[in-house]
C-alpha cells in the first residue's frame, strides 16, 4: 500500500525559497529532484531523528551528509559549541584549541603531520591541488570518474571520448582550458590507470602534479576498491612523481579512527579532510607531510588564506566530536551499519527485488541494479526511477534516506536497535509497494 506525506508547510516554503533562492535550495541535492519530489524543510534534529517543518518524524541517513556521526545535537558538542561561542565566535587570530586538533589529527592519521584549515571540503581540495602543483611544479591532474572533490573547476571535470587525454567540463562556466589539465579515469581499472598514468610520463606538459581519489568512493554511492587498487594508486604516483592526494572528507574518521587510511595501510602525501573534523559546523582542512605542509604560507611561499580557517565553533565541535570516537565507537558504528545492511538486504530479497547493498563501517548503499557495481558507469545503469520511488515510499514510512541514487546513507552511533528495526520495516514495505 502506497502511503503519502503531509507536506503544506514544505510545499509553501518552496514556492517562497523558488523565488530567493536557486532552485530552492542552498546546495543542489537537497532539491529532492533526482528522487521525482520537492524538498522537505526541516525544523530540527534530535538524535538520529529529523523532525519537518510539518511535524513528520524521519530516522535521518543523511546526517548532513556525514559530519553527524553522534547524531543530531548531541549534548557534549552542544555543551563544547557554547562553551566556546561564550569566548566569542570569531578572532582570526590563532586559538589554543587549533592547535590541539591538529595535534589529535596527527594522532589518529599517520601521513598527517600537520595540517591547515579551511571552512569548507572544497577549499581544502583547492589549497591540496596548489600545494601539489607548487610542490611539483607540474600542472595536470588526474582523478576518477564518479568522484566529487568539491566544486573547484580542475576537478569539475568529466572524461571526455575514448583514450582522450584531456576532461572536459562537467558545468557551464568551467573554463575548457582548467577541465583540460584533468585526466579522468574509470575508478576500478587498473589497466585504464597504468595507460592513463604511462600517457602522461616522458613529457613535461603532460607530467602529473596529483593523482587524486577517495579512498573509498562515495559519491556514486559507495564503491570501495578492489583488491590492490590503492596499492597499485601509490606505486604508480611514486613511480611518476605525483603526489598522492587521499580525499577523506566522507571517509576520515567515519570508517576507522585513523580513516580509509588506517584501514588499506595505504597512505597519501596529502589528505583532505571535512565533514566529521567540525562536527556539524563548517570545518575542513589539508594535512601532511611537514616538509610539504610547510610550502603554505607563511611558512613558504604557497598562498592560501580564510577569514573563518580555524574558527572556534568549528575547532570546539570538531574536538567534541573527535573526543567520543575511540575504539568501541567504530565497534558499535560497524555492529549498526552490518544490522542495517543485513536487514535491507532481506526486505529487497523477501519483496524478489534484486539490489546490492554495499556497506563498509559507518556507510551504505542499495544499488538498484542487478549486478555488483564496481565503478561510475556500473552506479549510472542503475535503475534510477526505480531508486527515486523506492525513496518516496521510505520517506512516506518515517525514513530519510539519501534522496540520490549516488549518494552514501549515514548510520550514526545513535541509530538505535528500534530505529534500524523500523527502518527495515518501513524498507520492506517500500519494496513491496514498488
Ligand atoms: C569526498 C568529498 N570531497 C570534498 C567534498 C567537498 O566538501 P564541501 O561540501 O565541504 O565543500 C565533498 C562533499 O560532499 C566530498 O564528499
Amino acid at each position: 500500500m502506497s502511503t503519502s506525506l503531509a507536506d503544506a508547510r514544505s510545499a509553501e516554503l518552496y514556492r517562497r525559497a523558488l523565488l530567493l533562492l536557486p532552485g530552492g535550495v542552498n546546495s543542489p541535492v537537497r532539491g529532492m529532484g533526482a528522487i521525482g519530489r520537492s524538498p522537505i524543510f526541516v525544523d530540527r534534529g534530535e538524535g538520529a531523528e529529523l523532525i519537518d517543518v510539518d511535524g513528520n518524524r524521519f530516522v535521518d541517513y543523511v546526517c548532513s551528509w556525514g559530519p553527524l556521526i553522534h547524531g543530531h545535537a548531541h549534548p557534549a558538542v552542544l555543551e563544547a559549541v557554547s562553551a566556546a561561542a561564550a569566548k566569542g565566535t570569531s578572532f582570526g587570530a590563532p586559538t589554543a584549541a587549533e592547535v590541539e586538533l591538529a595535534a589529535e589529527v596527527a594522532r589518529r592519521i599517520e601521513s598527517v603531520e600537520m595540517l591547515r584549515m579551511t571552512s569548507s571540503g572544497t577549499e581544502a581540495t583547492m589549497t591540496a591541488v596548489r600545494l601539489a602543483r607548487a610542490a611539483t611544479g607540474r600542472v595536470r591532474l588526474l582523478k576518477f570518474a564518479g568522484a566529487y572533490h568539491g566544486h573547484l573547476d580542475p576537478l569539475l571535470a568529466e572524461a571526455g571520448s575514448g583514450l582522450a587525454t584531456q576532461a572536459l567540463p562537467a558545468s557551464p562556466g568551467v573554463p575548457a582550458s582548467a577541465a583540460a589539465a584533468t585526466i579522468v579515469v574509470p575508478w576500478n581499472d587498473p589497466d585504464a590507470l597504468r595507460g592513463a598514468v604511462e600517457r602522461s610520463t616522458g613529457r613535461d606538459e603532460l607530467a602529473l602534479a596529483a593523482i587524486i581519489a577517495e579512498p573509498l568512493p562515495a559519491n556514486m554511492g559507495l564503491v570501495p576498491p578492489r583488491e590492490g587498487f590503492l596499492e597499485l594508486l601509490r606505486e604508480l604516483a611514486d613511480s611518476c612523481g605525483a603526489l598522492l592526494v587521499l580525499d577523506e572528507v566522507i571517509s576520515g574518521f567515519r570508517v576507522a579512527r585513523g580513516g580509509a587510511q588506517e584501514l588499506a595501510g595505504v597512505q597519501g602525501d596529502l589528505t583532505i579532510l571535512g565533514k566529521i573534523l567540525g562536527g556539524g559546523l563548517p570545518a575542513a582542512a589539508v594535512g601532511g607531510g611537514a616538509d610539504l605542509m610547510r610550502l603554505l604560507a607563511p611558512a613558504g611561499e604557497v598562498y592560501q588564506a580564510g577569514t573563518l580557517s580555524g574558527n572556534p565553533l568549528a575547532v570546539a565541535a570538531g574536538l567534541a566530536t573527535l573526543a567520543l570516537l575511540d575504539e568501541s565507537a567504530y565497534l558499535r558504528l560497524s555492529s549498526i551499519t552490518e544490522q542495517l545492511a543485513a536487514g535491507l538486504r532481506e526486505a529487497a530479497l523477501a519483496a524478489g527485488r534484486p539490489v546490492q547493498v554495499v556497506s563498509v563501517p559507518g556507510l551504505l548503499t542499495v544499488f538498484f541494479s542487478e549486478r555488483p557495481v564496481r565503478c561510475f558507469d556500473d552506479a549510472r545503469a542503475c535503475d534510477l526511477e526505480a531508486y527515486g520511488a523506492w525513496c518516496r515510499e521510505l520517506l512516506s514510512r518515517g525514513v530519510y534516506p539519501p534522496p540520490s541514487q549516488f549518494e552514501a546513507w549515514f548510520p550514526s552511533l545513535v541509530h538505535g536497535p528500534d530505529q534500524v528495526q523500523r527502518t527495515v520495516q518501513a524498507a520492506a514495505e517500500a519494496f513491496e509497494a514498488l
